[in-house]
């Protein structure tokens, strides 16, 4: 399948679209910021932490760790994004310059640091988590880092919604990063497209996990209000911006 992609893949060569020339060149294949070095430094201080914690699954769980008393070093290796990921998920951020980002599954609170440290420090981000030990450890992370604009909610992903709705009215960029089932996910995004306006941006992780997930993004990129589709085999970025639809291929 990844052969596949690598030969559908495109490169900035044959790019016609200037915001996607831009995306290309800026977000797809920019260089990592210094704060995410500092944040993969981090990332490797708990790589090395052996404590073990009961983990609440809440979603699809995981492919490698089905035990519910897990290490967080495994955890850590498992589930958070590793450097490229993560770098790519700041430059986004520094490149949509977004007021507000929701992000779906916070876990140790790496990708959150990610995003957090390319926001403005008047934007805020809020990530929601259902498992407390995790919530707990990702909010020392962040006060580690000192980064205020994030709001960590612990709770079942639909039980905090509510609360996302009353702290705002438009999500500029959504990372969608948890529970990764058909119909969840297209529930989170009937839930969100209702808030995104013409320079948002919905990011959803692991789009090859399954079977499921793949059809799960091929609906979502189809959907009439969606105009550009980024197919980064492991992720899938959506638009909503003003244009004729396009779909692309590329390699991260
Ligand atoms: C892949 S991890 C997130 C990784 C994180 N974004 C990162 O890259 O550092 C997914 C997280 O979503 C949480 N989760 C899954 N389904 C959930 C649900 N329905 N409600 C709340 N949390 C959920 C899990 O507990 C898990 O910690």
């Amino acid at each position: 399948m990844y052969l596949k992609h690598r030969l559908k893949s495109k490169s900035s060569l044959y790019l016609h679209s200037p915001f996607v020339f831009q995306f290309y060149n800026e977000v797809i294949k920019g260089k990592p910021l210094e704060s995410d070095i500092k944040i993969n430094n981090y990332k490797k201080t708990l790589l090395q932490d052996n404590k073990s914690i009961e983990i609440q699954d809440f979603g699809a769980g995981s492919k490698v760790l089905s035990n519910s008393n897990r290490k967080i070093k495994d955890i850590a290796r498992h589930n958070s994004k590793d450097i490229k990921q993560g770098s790519f998920m700041s430059r986004l951020v520094r490149f949509l310059k977004p007021n507000t980002i929701l992000e779906y599954g916070t876990s140790l609170g790496i990708s959150s640091l990610y995003m957090a440290s390319a926001l403005n420090s008047n934007a805020q981000l809020i990530s929601m988590e259902g498992d407390p030990q995790l919530s707990k450890i990702a909010q020392n992370g962040c006060d580690q880092f000192n980064l205020k604009n994030i709001q960590l909610l612990n709770g079942e992903f639909d039980t905090c919604f509510p609360e996302v709705l009353q702290k705002t009215n438009s999500l500029d960029l959504v990372y969608f990063d948890g529970n990764h089932l058909k119909e969840p996910t297209l529930k989170y995004f009937k839930d969100c497209i209702n808030l995104a306006n013409e320079d948002s941006a919905f990011v959803f992780d692991d789009i090859r996990w399954t079977a499921d997930m793949l059809s799960a993004w091929n609906i979502i990129k189809a959907h009439p209000k969606v105009s550009l589709s980024i197919d980064l085999f492991d992720m899938g970025i959506i638009f909503f911006r003003q244009q004729a639809k396009e779909n692309f291929c590329f390699n991260l």
